[in-house]
């Protein structure tokens, strides 16, 4: 009886070893690297590592790991016992490297600092969840796309340095590498310009729930404390100042450059023809380029039609109308993006925008197009055929402030919403759409918009753990992509994120972590 039962039993854990094959011969990376080759034997982390490097990182792994760092040269690096190696002649890809682990070393290698960067972030990963205990492989890996990124916007509610910073090192861990920072729009304005200090003395004022909050905004000193924080992560971040929409903090601290607007959407507008509108741009712009070195500045261009009311009654603007040859209101709206283009390239910088631009006539070389009318699918191959580089971040399903999960109260809906699924399998369903223009797809990006996120913790919960898979469809090519793998070892994620102490939805058990509360409970947005 009781072999009959050790039988069973062993006949029931063999069984479930083969079940859960796929799941063990997964490497628990996230995103998933180009190529893994599994070989015998384990590496041992926790043991007095030697830990050495002719690249950086060096005491950054080390500090990690706990470990004391015991340098080792390029040179004697065979006794090493992990060693960073930054060699350009081996000719691996812009931000790509290997990483060779046997039981006496681990050795990773690029030949840029990114690629090196993200080695270390692979074997870190590696260290996390497997307990120190990493298997002995070969991995070869680089991105699919170059553009990796993620929008916060704190115009709507404002969350700060440290929150800031905790993203940008977990966009770091998932080798994202664009920080697109929305930090303007109709509720606050959030980045000090010394020139015009009423931007935050009455701009930063109010957030979307509250427009009494009291002002909220980063001083140039947090903003280049964090650009370089960010850099040390080998992120750029894009700044937004929106316009010539999506203004009305500005046009509430400085109406004389408001190009007006009705009810709900007052101020909402730059007035679009003044040369005094310009000319405060112009200025703002210095600043705000002084502050990111990023090659890119983002203008917006979104939505203008909401709160151009009085665009069609103004004397001054009709007759600009006339003057120019502009034709209408939306030729008067493309009239001010082509400015804002050619006010930039003399800067020395590119213009990004949201997919509006595309209409407006502005040279390819002058402009980026971030796609995310995903209901306008011929926007994004208008841009391409018109030869604009393009970023994805269509609203479904790379919009953050859509819901999870169907049974989800407060978010965004639009003929369904945004699981993790959806975002893992991006962007082939929609990638024929590109089919001769791979060049021109600079990437892809999850965009957070927060009007109905006012918190850290409902932040963290629109956020864990769809950004893993964010990263799995900007980082992993659509040959090695396998999101029922992707998955399967997404518990090792969260338990990474458990860790770390982030809230997060989980798929598995939508009961288990509940939805936050919200200042409006049932604050739902259908198709809109
Ligand atoms: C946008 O969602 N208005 C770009």
């Amino acid at each position: 009886m009781k072999i009959r039962n050790l039988e069973r039993r062993i006949v029931i854990v063999a069984m479930a070893c083969l079940l859960s094959l796929p799941m063990v011969s997964q490497v628990p990376l996230f995103p998933t690297p180009v190529e893994v080759r599994k070989a015998e034997g384990y590496f041992m982390v926790g043991r007095n590592l030697q830990i050495g490097s002719n690249g950086g990182y060096a005491a950054l792994l080390a500090g990690k790991l706990g470990e004391e760092l015991k340098e080792v040269s390029a040179d004697t690096r065979a006794s090493g016992e992990v060693f960073l190696e930054l060699n350009e002649l081996a000719g691996l890809p812009d931000e790509g490297y290997t990483m060779e682990v046997t039981p006496a070393k681990v050795v990773l290698k690029a030949s840029s600092a990114a690629g090196l960067f993200y080695a270390k972030e692979t074997f870190l990963q590696l260290a996390e969840t497997a307990g120190g205990k990493i298997r002995c492989c070969r991995i070869e890996d680089a991105p699919r796309y170059s553009w990796r990124g993620f929008m916060l916007d704190e115009s709507r509610h404002f969350f700060g340095k440290e929150k800031v910073k905790q993203y940008l090192d977990m966009m770091a861990s998932l080798k994202l590498n664009v920080f697109h920072w929305h930090l303007t729009d109709e509720p606050g304005w959030r980045i000090e310009i010394k020139k015009y200090p009423k931007l935050t003395s009455e701009g930063a004022v109010g957030n979307w729930h509250d427009p009494k909050a009291p002002a909220q905004f980063y001083t140039q000193d947090d903003i280049r404390e964090i650009v370089s924080y960010a850099a040390e992560r080998h992120i750029m971040i894009l700044p937004e100042f929106d316009m010539p929409g999506h203004a009305t903090a500005v046009c509430r601290s400085y109406p004389e450059v408001s190009g007006g607007g009705e009810g709900k959407w007052e101020g909402f507008t730059f007035h679009p023809c003044k040369e005094e509108t310009f000319e405060f741009i112009s200025h703002i712009f210095d600043e705000i380029i002084s502050l990111f070195p990023s090659p890119y500045i983002h203008v917006g261009g979104d939505e203008v039609h909401f709160g151009n009311q009085s665009w069609y009654t103004d004397p001054e603007i009709q007759q600009f109308i006339k003057d120019k040859n502009l034709g209408n209101e939306v030729g008067l709206e493309h009239y001010f993006i082509r400015r804002i283009a050619d006010m930039l390239a003399s800067k020395g910088k590119t213009m990004i925008g949201w997919d509006e631009i595309v209409d407006a006539g502005v040279s390819p070389e002058k402009a980026v197009v971030m796609w995310w009318r995903h209901d306008r699918k011929h926007q994004l191959v208008k841009a391409l055929e018109n030869g604009y580089k393009v970023i994805m971040t269509p609203r479904r399903p790379l919009y953050g402030d859509f819901v999870q999960y169907g049974q989800h109260t407060v978010g965004r809906f639009w003929d369904g919403y945004n699981p993790i699924e959806d975002i893992c399998r991006f962007p082939e369903p929609i990638i024929h759409l590109a089919q001769g223009y791979e060049d021109q797809l600079m990437g892809l990006q999850f965009s957070m918009w927060t009007e109905r996120v006012a918190d850290e913790k409902r932040l963290d919960f629109m956020m864990f753990p769809r950004l893993a898979a964010v990263a799995e469809s900007a980082w992993t090519p659509a040959k090695k992509k396998d999101c029922s793998l992707f998955m399967q070892k997404l518990p090792k994620f969260l338990k990474l994120l458990d860790r770390l102490g982030i809230y997060y939805f989980n798929p598995f058990q939508p009961d288990a972590t509940p939805e936050p509360d919200a200042p409006d409970k049932d604050d739902v947005l259908k198709n809109g």
